[in-house]
């Protein structure tokens, strides 16, 4: 099983979409084992994104990570990073595949809704740096699982 870090963007709270975007990752059947809404420091969200420090929309982006509360999910399952990652489709919402997040839900390059770690290293380090206690994360046996996974999955 894998872990991956999710946030639901400002666009997602601003706009009553929570509830609908949660939905669409338990509905898979990946599992919740993290969830926070918060307004996060705006030195929290650029080391997020430090990758993209030297881009031209950075400080837009950082900007419009901080203007308002997010929600961070951990979320767990199978190949959870490249699940999730597929769910919530391109970055370009208007290019995103319909039956995606973006696709279904957004427009814009840049207010897409959903953030998903993009590999196992950018999971590990944005799962300490959103969740850094142990005790935000909570272990527990989800009763559809063996219904979700065959025997030899799990
Ligand atoms: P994310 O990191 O948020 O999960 O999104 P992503 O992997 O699909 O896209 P990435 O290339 O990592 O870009 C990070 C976020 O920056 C904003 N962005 N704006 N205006 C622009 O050209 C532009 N390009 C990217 C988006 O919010 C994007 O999700
Ligand atoms: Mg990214």
């Amino acid at each position: 099983m894998e872990r991956t870090l999710v946030l639901l963007k400002p666009d997602a709270v601003q706009r009553g979409l929570i509830g609908t975007i949660v939905a669409r990752f338990e509905h898979k059947g990946l599992k919740i084992v993290g969830l926070k809404l918060r307004q996060f420091p705006v030195a929290t969200v650029q080391k997020h994104y430090e990758a993209h420090k030297e881009r031209p929309f950075y400080k837009a982006l950082v900007e419009f990570m901080t203007s308002g509360p997010v929600v961070a999910l951990v979320l767990e399952g199978k190949n959870a990073i490249e699940v999730t990652r597929k769910l919530m489709g391109k970055t370009n919402a208007a290019e995103a595949e319909p039956g995606t997040i973006r696709g279904d839900l957004a427009l814009s390059r840049s207010n897409n809704l959903v953030h998903g770690s993009d590999s196992a290293a950018a999971a590990k380090q944005e799962l300490a740096l959103f969740f850094p206690e142990a005790s935000e994360v909570c272990e527990w046996n989800a009763p559809e699982f063996p219904w979700v996974y065959s025997p030899e999955e799990r």
